[in-house]
This record gives C-alpha cells, structure tokens and sequence, in this order.
C-alpha cells in the first residue's frame, strides 16, 4: 500500500489504511500510471508522447516500458529501453539515438548511462532480435558515422574541455552512511557559460588500483601499444585508465577469454556467458575485474582484452551553482557511490573519480550539457516551488542562488528531505542564511531516519497542502529534482492528491491539471 496519507497526521493507524486506500482507489493510483501521465506531460517529446510514446517515463521499469512498446516498430522498441530521459549525456535525446541505431550508422549500444546496463543489454537483445550485427556494446572508440553538425567547443560530449578541480568536499557528516560531495571545478580559460538547469558532463578516469590490478592480472607491463577501434595507438595503461568501461563485461570479452581459457571448466561457462550474461552475477561476476578473477586460466594479451571492452561514457551532474555568483566555477553535488557485490567493496566510476582520484589542481574533460527545459520562470516576479530530496538539490542551489544575485522577487519554496538531520542536511548553512534572509520563504525538511516512520518530502507536501494550493493558484513554477524510480513518481501522486483535495477535483481532473500545468512549463522534472 501506498503511504499518501503522512504518519503525522492526526489519524489512528486503522484510519489512515483505510484513508491510504481510499484515496489510492480515488487516483486510481497505481505508480507507474502516475509517473507515465507527468512525464509524458512534462516530456520535450510532449505533444506526440502523450498518446504514441507512452513509455517515455523515466519512473517506468524497463519491462514496463517494453510492454508499452509491443508490437511496435525496432526504432520504438529501441527507444523504450533508453533511459528515458532526454538528458544529452548520450549525444542524443532517446528517440534520435534510438533511430541510429535502427538504421546502423550508429553502433555503439552502450552509451545511455542512465539505463546501465540492463538498456545496453535490451539494445542488444533486440538488434540482434532483428537479425542485426552489432556489436554487444562499443568497442573502443567505435565512431559515430551520422554526419552531425561540428559541436561547439565545450558544448556537448564531443567537445569536452579541460577543467582544473578547485575542491571536493564532503557535505555529509562523519557517520552518515552514504556520502555527498561538493565539488568546484575553476573555468578560467575554458569561456564556458551556463545556467540553472544545465548539466556539467564529466568524462571520468577509471580508479588508478583497479587498472593497475587488471594489468597485473593480465601479466603486462601497461607499456604495452594498443589499437583502439579509432585506430589510435596508445599505451594499454592508458587505455584502461581513459577508454575503457570496466563496469560491463562484454560478450566479446567472455568470448576471447572462453578461447583462450585452459581449463574446461571455466571455457564452458565462458562460452555460455557469451551467450546470454543474464546469470553473471550468479558467478560473481559483477564487472571486468570480477571476470578476470573467477577465470583465472584465461589469460589472453592485454592489447585483445581492451579491443573487447566497452567505451567509457561521460556522466551529468545538475549543476549547483550560478554564474551570476561565480562567474569563473561550477560547483556540482555528487552522492559517492560505494556498494558490495560478491563480497568486493564497487566504487562507482564517476562519483569515485570526483571524490577520490582526481586531485585538486589537476583536470579533467568536462562540457556542458544543456537542459532539455529546465529552466526557472522567465518572470522573476514568479513563485518557486522547489523539490529536491538528497543530490536533487543540486539545481536549487543554483536557483537560489540565481535569483539572489538578480534580486528576483518572486517567493521561493524548497522541499528537501535526507537520511538524517545531524549528518545529511546538505548545505545546511547557506539554506539557513538564505531563509534568514527571505530569500528562501519557505523551507520544508523530511529526515527520512530521525524517527521510526519514513518521512519523505511528499509527506511534507500533502502537511502544506493548502499552503502548496494557494501558491501553484498564485501562478507558482513546481520543479522536482532527484530520484527517477521511486521519488519522482510518489511526489507526482501527492501532487494529484493535493489537487484532489485542495482543488475539490476528481482524480481524472487533477490528472489533466497536472499535464496542462507541465505542458505550460510550470511542473518541471530533472530526475535519474
Ligand atoms: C541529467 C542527470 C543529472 C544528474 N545529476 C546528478 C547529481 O547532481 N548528483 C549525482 O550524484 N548524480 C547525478 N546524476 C547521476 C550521475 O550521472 C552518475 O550516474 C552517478 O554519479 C553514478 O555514476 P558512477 O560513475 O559513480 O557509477 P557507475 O560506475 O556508473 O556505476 C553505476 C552502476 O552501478 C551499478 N550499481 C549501483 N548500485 C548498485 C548496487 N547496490 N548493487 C549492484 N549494482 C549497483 C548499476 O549498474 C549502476 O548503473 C545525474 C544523472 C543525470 C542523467
Ligand atoms: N544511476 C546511478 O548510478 C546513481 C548513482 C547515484 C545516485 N543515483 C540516484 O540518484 C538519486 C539521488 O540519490 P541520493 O543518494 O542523493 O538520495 P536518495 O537515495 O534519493 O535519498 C534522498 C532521500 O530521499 C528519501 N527517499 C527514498 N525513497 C523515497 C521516495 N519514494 N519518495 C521520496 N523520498 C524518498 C531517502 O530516504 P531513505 O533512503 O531513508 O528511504 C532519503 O531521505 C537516487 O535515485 C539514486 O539512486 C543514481
């Protein structure tokens, strides 16, 4: 069951069930409709994907999206397995990527981030469904052969620039369990400009141990010429480190190392990863490193291990920062992510690059990735409703701080919610000054475990509900910045509760209002 009513609220607990039920039965609230009708309202794909691409949610599981996508043609498949969220960080929107794919001039399946990899493995799955030849994902350096117009330079992936970090700080406290990052990077000489609502794009190292141990492992020295698939020749050391994605074995990599294997044992099961990878992890086989582990009779040449491996993709981050504040940075929020698998500690590429391995005063390829509308009202007088639990408050900072220096008089409201108070309230300070100063006019704190029951920021939503009406009547912009999967979707249906409630609409009105307000520019999402 849903939990739409907040555990604040004055209700028994016999109550509120049957509260939770009633207005989940009301909004005929199953999650994935929810997420499906504002994404397709909010979505620059709008118009057409209100009825013909319904899958285009980023809230929506992949198999969702792929039921959505049946029966139709390759390119919309393809397209349905994309992230879903128009961000650029692939060089396309969903559908363009999609329909390169489809028609061949592009090859390289492993470039939606965003989708990891259960999308490079759908791509796969459904090319070579249509009797396809490519590649399980990019090889190194595979080129795109559509003709595309020559990027300006900082603008876009092909056309990153070298920025010198300035700092990387913790913003979580000693003990919290996940960590945050504030980083700066300087911009003196690279003539960028951006505003609130861009991404930065990072072209990431591969952590320097992990590569060392591969070459190790693979009785190399690193000196070693590689070709890469760009026909550039560089040392393999360097290959590991800046063109290699270590995070997804490829089939071509299962397959060299199934031929080289010396053991009967490990070639069979070689083989069949080659096949279909779907039980990897069953092995403990989570990435490249784990590959070379579990299979130690297959030792081929380094050159022929990095011709199987993917691409290295570049990642986004919400830029956090205004240039009206700091003319010559980008400050960017990065969660740093660390998991186990298979009893190994997994750093995340990027987020461990910007926090561990890059050293201040060194650079890295960084370009600016334009937001597909999300942008702060043109009318400075406008109210801000802004909702951004954990890294989603990236762009309200620069929001805020946007409209700060520009002296903007509209209202601005945030809604940020964390694990916990003591550890985990991000920028903390500044939002305090920013409120002392009315600034900020409103902010609404949901520390999901400072008690027994998840608070979350929807629940603060619905406490503030006739608050949160008055102001989206008084012609308010409502942003919501953070988690795409679990998130976004909840705080959409707790905006059609409001309006439900506060509105006296019925759930097929507060639907429409929700898609009209999006189509009107005035609900607008930034998730992942
Ligand atoms: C438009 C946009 C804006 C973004 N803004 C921000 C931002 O402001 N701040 C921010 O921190 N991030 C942001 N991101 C996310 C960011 O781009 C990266 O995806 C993130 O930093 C992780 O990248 P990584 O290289 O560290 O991890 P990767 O090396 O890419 O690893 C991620 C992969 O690890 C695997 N994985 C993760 N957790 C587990 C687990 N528990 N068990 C098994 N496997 C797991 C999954 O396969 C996942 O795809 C944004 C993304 C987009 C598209
Ligand atoms: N693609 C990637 O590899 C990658 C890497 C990094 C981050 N991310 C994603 O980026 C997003 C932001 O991550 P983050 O670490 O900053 O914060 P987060 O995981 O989104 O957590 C921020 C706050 O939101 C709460 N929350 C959990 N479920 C919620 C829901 N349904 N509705 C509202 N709030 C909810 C969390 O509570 P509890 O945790 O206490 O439940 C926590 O208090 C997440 O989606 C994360 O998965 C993705």
């Amino acid at each position: 069951m849903l939990a739409l009513i907040p555990e604040t609220a004055p209700f028994t607990d016999e109550q509120r069930a049957w509260l939770n039920g009633f207005v989940a039965g009301l909004l005929g609230a199953e999650r994935a409709l929810a997420g499906a009708d504002a994404a397709q309202a909010a979505s620059p794909v709008g118009s057409v994907s209100a009825e013909t691409l319904p899958w285009h949610d980023p809230t929506l599981a992949l198999d969702a999206r792929m039921d959505l996508a049946a029966g139709r043609p390759l390119e919309l498949k393809l397209m349905a397995a994309m992230g879903q969220l128009d961000c650029g960080q692939c060089g396309y929107e969903c559908r363009s990527y999609a329909a390169v794919i489809a028609d061949r001039s592009e090859t390289d399946l492993g470039k939606c981030v965003p989708g990891g990899r259960a999308t490079a493995k759908k791509l796969k799955e459904l090319t070579a469904q249509a009797g396809d030849v490519h590649p399980a994902v990019a090889v190194s350096g595979a080129a795109t052969a559509v003709p595309r117009q020559m990027p300006e330079r900082g603008y876009g992936r092909d056309a990153s620039v070298p920025a010198r970090l300035v700092s990387s700080l913790p913003l979580t406290g000693a003990g919290a369990e996940k960590e945050t990052r504030h980083v700066v990077f300087d911009l003196a000489g690279t003539g960028l400009r951006y505003v609130p609502g861009d991404s930065l794009g990072i072209w990431p190292k591969n952590n320097p141990d992990e590569v060392e141990l591969l070459i190790a492992i693979l009785r190399a020295k690193g000196s070693e010429a590689v070709t890469l698939a760009s026909g550039a020749v560089v040392s393999a050391r360097d290959a590991l480190s800046r063109e290699c994605d270590l995070r997804m074995p490829s089939s071509e990599l299962y397959a060299l190392l199934a031929r080289e294997a010396g053991d009967d044992v490990d070639r069979s099961r070689l083989a069949a990863l080659a096949e279909d990878d779907a039980g990897a992890d069953t092995f403990g086989v989570h990435d490249v490193l784990d590959v070379l582990l579990e299979f130690p009779s297959a030792r081929p040449r380094i050159g022929e291990v990095v011709r199987t491996l993917g691409r290295i993709q570049p990642r986004l981050y919400s830029i956090a920062s205004s240039q009206r504040k700091h003319p010559s940075e980008v400050h960017l929020t990065v969660g740093v992510l660390r998991y186990e698998r298979n009893d190994r500690a997994h750093h995340g590429t990027s987020s461990n690059f910007l926090a561990e391995h890059l050293r201040p005063g060194r650079s890295a390829s960084v370009f600016v990735q334009k937001s597909h509308g999300f942008r702060l009202p043109a009318d400075p007088c406008a109210p801000v409703i802004m909702v951004g639990p954990g890294t989603g408050i990236a762009p309200f900072r620069s929001f805020l701080q946007e409209r700060e220096a520009f002296g903007a008089p509209g209202r601005n409201w945030l809604f940020f919610g964390n694990q916990r108070r003591e550890t985990d309230f991000l920028y903390r300070d500044e939002l305090e000054d920013l409120a002392q100063k009315r600034i900020l006019t409103r902010m609404d704190l949901a520390f999901s475990r400072d008690q027994m029951n998840k608070t979350y920021v929807q629940h603060k939503m619905l406490e503030a509900a006739q608050e949160l009406w008055r102001w989206l009547a008084g012609g308010a912009y409502l942003y919501v910045c953070g988690d795409a999967k679990r998130m976004a979707g909840d705080v959409d249906l707790a905006l059609r509760q409001i309006a439900v409630m506060q509105g006296g609409m019925d759930a097929a009105t507060a639907k429409r209002y929700l898609g009209d307000l999006a189509r009107d520019g005035r609900y607008q999402r930034d998730v992942y």
